[in-house]
C-alpha cells in the first residue's frame, strides 16, 4: 500500500513512525512532512490546507490511504473531496469536523445529546457580551467560535481581563471571521484528562488515555501553549472514570451525530476536565493530539493502517487493539520564545547518539533537513519520548535522552509527568 500523511508535526511522526510499522505498508508520502519524518517517508512540498494539490497528488501517485493530522484540512473538507475522486481517506467530512471548528455547534450538540459541560453564552454582540460579564462578575472562560490554533480561548479571572478579551475578539477582530460570535463559559475547577477514541459512525475503539501539558512552564505558569508535553495512562482516569465518559459524554456523541445525518467517523478527542460534580467536557477535537498521540502512539500494539481501514470500512467492531502495560512520557523541546515569536535554523545535536537507545523514540516537530544536518524550523521542535515499567521510569528514560540533545534557544520543562506521580501518591 501507499500511504498519505497530512501534516507536518510530531504527532504526525508519531503516525508516520507506527504506519511504517505496519507489513502492508510499502511507501509512506507525507505533505508536508519535517526533518525526522523524512527518515521514513518521502516528504511532498504541499502545505496541509492546499487541499485540492493533496486531492491531485493522492490521484496521480495513486495513494491507497490517506491519513489526515490537523484540524486545518479536516475543517475545509479534504475528506468530501477525496471522497468524491474515490480516494480512501481516513477523518471526518467537513460537516462532522464542526465538533472541533465550531465551538458553538459542538456545545449545541452536546446539550442536545446531553453531554456534561460548563454553562455558556453566545454573543456577537460587543456591548452585550460587556453588559453580561459586567452583570456576572465572575470567573469565566471566553472563546472565539472558529479555529484559532489552540489561541482562541481566555480563561479569565478577573472582569479586566473579560472586558480585554471581549474587546479583541468583538471590537479588534485580532481572529477575524473566527472571532465574529464568540461563547463565555463558566469557568470549571478540576484536572484535565484527553480521552481519545476511534469511532467508525457507530462503534469505537478506545485509545489510551493521557494528560498534556499545556502552559509553557514548569508548575503550569506562563501562556498557553499547543501543549508542552504529555504522559500516558493518565491515572486521574480510572478505569471506572473512562467508562463513565464513554457513557456520558463520547457514545451519546457518536449517536447524536448519526441522528444529525453526519456520522461521525474518525478519531474523536474529549478534552475532559474532571470537576467535583463528575467529568465535564471542555472540547473536542476531530483528531489525533499533539503531544499526546506521542505518549500513546509507542504504547500501542498492532497494525495502526488495519485500524483506520476498518474504520472508514465501518467496520471496527471486529478491530481489538491492544496495550503495552508501560507508561509513556514525551517531553517537548521548544525555541526561545515559543509561544511567541521565535528563531529557526539552530543546528540540534545529539539526536544520533539516540536512535539506537532502547525505549526511547524522538519525534520531530518543527526541524529540517539542512544538507546533512536537523535543524530547527518551528515553535515546537522535538517530542522526546520515554517507555518504563513505571510512569517515574519513563520520566528518567525521556529526560535522560532530553540531557543529550542540544540546540541553541532550547527551553523545555522540567516537571512533565509529576502531577502523575502526585496522584499516584495519594
Ligand atoms: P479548549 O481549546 O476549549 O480546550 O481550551 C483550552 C484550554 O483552556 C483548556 O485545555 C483548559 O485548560 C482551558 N479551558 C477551556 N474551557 C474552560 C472552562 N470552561 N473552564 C476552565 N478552563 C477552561
Ligand atoms: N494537545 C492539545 C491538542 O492537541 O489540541
Amino acid at each position: 500500500m501507499k500511504v498519505l500523511i497530512v501534516g507536518s508535526g510530531g504527532r504526525e511522526h508519531a503516525l508516520a513512525w507506527k504506519i511504517a510499522q505496519s507489513s502492508r505498508v510499502k511507501k509512506i508520502y507525507c505533505a508536508p512532512g519535517n526533518g525526522g519524518i523524512a527518515g521514513i517517508a518521502e516528504c511532498v512540498d504541499i502545505p496541509a490546507d492546499d487541499i485540492r494539490a493533496l486531492a491531485d497528488f493522492a490521484e496521480k501517485q495513486k495513494i491507497d490511504l490517506t491519513m489526515v493530522g490537523p484540524e486545518v484540512p479536516l475543517s475545509l473538507g479534504i475528506v468530501d473531496l477525496f471522497a468524491e475522486k474515490g480516494l480512501t481517506v481516513f477523518g471526518p467530512g467537513k460537516s462532522a469536523s464542526r465538533l472541533e471548528s465550531s465551538k458553538v455547534f459542538s456545545k449545541t450538540i452536546m446539550k442536545k445529546y446531553g453531554v456534561p459541560t460548563a454553562d455558556f453564552w453566545v454573543f456577537s454582540d460587543y456591548l452585550e457580551a460587556l453588559k453580561f460579564v459586567r452583570e456576572a462578575n465572575r470567573p469565566l472562560v471566553i472563546k472565539a467560535d472558529g479555529l484559532c490554533a489552540g489561541k482562541g480561548v481566555f480563561v479569565c479571572s478577573s472582569l479586566a481581563a473579560q472586558e480585554q478579551a471581549i474587546q479583541a475578539l468583538l471590537k479588534d477582530g485580532v481572529f477575524g471571521d473566527a472571532g465574529r460570535t464568540i461563547m463565555i463559559e463558566e469557568k470549571l475547577e478540576g484536572e484535565e484528562a484527553s480521552i481519545i477514541v476511534i469511532s467508525d459512525g457507530e462503534h469505537i475503539v478506545d485509545m489510551a488515555s493521557s494528560q498534556d501539558h499545556k502552559r509553557i512552564f514548569d508548575a503550569d505558569e506562563g501562556p498557553n501553549t499547543g501543549g508542552m508535553g504529555a504522559y500516558s495512562p493518565a491515572p486521574v482516569v480510572t478505569d471506572e472514570l473512562f467508562e463513565q465518559i464513554k457513557r456520558e459524554v463520547i457514545m451519546p456523541v457518536i449517536r447524536g451525530m448519526r441522528c444529525e445525518g453526519t456520522p461521525y467517523r474518525g478519531v474523536l478527542y474529549a478534552g475532559i476536565m474532571m470537576t467535583s460534580a463528575g467529568p465535564k467536557v471542555l472540547e473536542f477535537n476531530v483528531r489525533f493530539g499533539d503531544p499526546e498521540t506521542q505518549a500513546i502512539i509507542p504504547r500501542f500494539n498492532g497494525d495502526l493502517v488495519e485500524v483506520l481501514l476498518k474504520t472508514i470500512d465501518g467496520k471496527l467492531d471486529t478491530v481489538k487493539v491492544d496495550w503495552d502495560n508501560r507508561a509513556c512520557v514525551c517531553v517537548v523541546m521548544s525555541s526561545s520564545g515559543y509561544p511567541g515569536s521565535y528563531a529557526g535554523g539552530k543546528t540540534i545535536n545529539g539526536l544520533d547518539a539516540l536512535s539506537s537507545r532502547k525505549n526511547v523514540v524522538v519525534f520531530h516537530a518543527g526541524t529540517r533537513k539542512n544538507n546533512r544536518a536537523i535543524v530547527t524550523a518551528g515553535g515546537r521542535v522535538l517530542g522526546v519520548t520515554g517507555l518504563g515499567a513505571t510512569i517515574r521510569e519513563a520520566i528518567t528514560t525521556a529526560y535522560d535522552a532530553v540531557e543529550k540533545i542540544s540546540f541553541e534557544g532550547m527551553h523545555f520543562r522540567k516537571d512533565i509527568g509529576r502531577r502523575a506521580l502526585e496522584r499516584i501518591a495519594l
